[in-house]
């Protein structure tokens, strides 16, 4: 992607990993090894990203409802930008800059009004988002104008985010053509634009390609175009991917148990996990495909449904996939088990959440060691707190 973005951009370009998708000191060290950015959503991740040796030039701060706490250290320690996502929170970062005796960086993250072809629960850039400063009601543009005015923040550029799991670049190229009319009809030249992340991976044999090259293309023409054509100076390109970076460096292990076959003929094999570590199927449909691990070259003649432990009939990984058969004790692989699925696990069921294990030319280190049910959580405190 880095070797993309060079040959697609001629201006200053970084990377910057959404920690969302997955994220745990070791894994952060990683990223921050490579040199990239992190875009983080909370004090938690904010955290994380400084032991894991971020510089603050390095984090972003994203959130639609970022707590008092998490924009105060956001300003204590100048992350490169917050991303201011509604006029209230403008108002709010702006008093707690100003106690600070601080100038923070801001991004306004402007939400286009377009809607993106995928499930409804990923897409952030409609009308009716949550997220962000709506383009078609003039707040975006307010936004623009109080910041602009303002003593205690200083705008370094301009975000949106258009949804995620997406293979088009049409709407990127609509929507930063979108956010710099918008800019210009201000009069302000933004010295920074992040469109965002959201560039897909297929988690499926047939599933689509995912080549990053026609969006970055698409972000670095379009924004090259419109810079042009204004006689703007270039700006920063900044690129928030999650899913694409994290996703298919996972593989999801389980154990089969119990297999049975329903009463409508199904066959069913229920494995040691499921919504609890992948909540992805039941939250938005998303599909799978498995193989046994010890028996890769056995015919993969009969039709299985993988289903979880967890109490839910929607406790469900893969409808149907072709494996040989299969019973209790046989590993079960899971590809592209990297984003969205361990940063959502649960302990539902009081279920222990797995380990993560980083294998790397022949070496093995634990990024996140199993948790077990031994260990002291919150479902094993007996210490009673009485309220006055
Ligand atoms: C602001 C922002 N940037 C980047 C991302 C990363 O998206 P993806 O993992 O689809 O690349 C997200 C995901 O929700 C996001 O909200």
């Amino acid at each position: 992607m880095r070797q993309n973005l060079q040959v697609a951009y001629p201006e200053t370009v970084e990377i910057t990993y959404a920690a969302k998708a997955y994220f745990s000191l070791g894994f952060a060290r990683k990223l921050a090894d490579l040199g990239i950015g992190v875009d983080v959503v909370s004090l938690g991740e904010l955290n994380i990203a400084r032991r894991a040796g971020f510089a603050s030039e390095k984090i972003h701060l994203h959130g639609n409802n970022k707590s008092e706490e998490e924009l105060a250290a956001a300003v204590a320690m100048d992350v490169q930008a917050i991303v201011v996502d509604s006029l209230e929170e403008l108002a709010f970062l702006e008093q707690i800059a100003k106690q600070a005796g601080k100038r923070a960086r801001v991004w306004l993250r402007v939400t286009p009004g377009l809607t993106v072809d995928t499930h409804p629960y990923r897409q952030t850039a409609h009308a009716s988002s949550k997220f962000g400063l709506p383009l078609q009601d003039g707040q975006a543009a307010e936004g623009i104008d109080r910041v602009l005015a303002s003593q205690s923040l200083e705008l370094r550029g301009l975000h949106m985010h258009l949804g995620s799991q997406i293979f088009e670049d049409e709407p990127y190229r609509r929507a930063i053509s979108k956010l710099l009319e918008l800019a210009e009809s201000r009069g302000c030249v933004p010295a920074e634009i992040s469109p965002g992340g959201g560039w897909g991976v297929p988690y499926t044999p047939d599933g689509e390609s995912s080549d990053p090259e026609p969006w970055i293309a698409a972000v670095a023409e379009t924004v090259v175009d419109e810079y042009g054509r204004r006689g703007w100076p270039l700006p920063k390109l900044i690129m928030e991917p999650g899913r694409w970076i994290a996703a298919r460096a996972g593989m999801a292990l389980y154990s089969v148990g119990t297999t049975k076959t329903t009463a409508d003929g199904g066959f069913v094999a229920a494995v040691d996990g499921g919504m609890a570590d992948n909540p992805r199927p039941a939250l938005y449909h998303a599909l799978y495909t498995a193989c046994l691990v010890d028996q890769p070259d056995e015919p993969a003649d009969k039709a299985v449904r993988i289903v979880g432990k967890f109490c839910e009939t929607g406790d469900e990984l893969i409808p149907a996939v072709m494996l040989p058969a299969v019973q209790r004790g046989d590993v079960l692989a899971m590809p592209v088990s990297g984003a969205y699925q361990l940063s959502m696990a649960s302990n539902y069921n009081l279920a222990p959440r797995p380990a993560v294990l980083w294998l790397e030319e022949g070496g093995l280190e634990i990024l996140q060691p199993r948790e077990t049910v031994d260990d002291s959580f919150w479902w094993t405190s007996t210490s009673v707190t009485k309220v006055e």
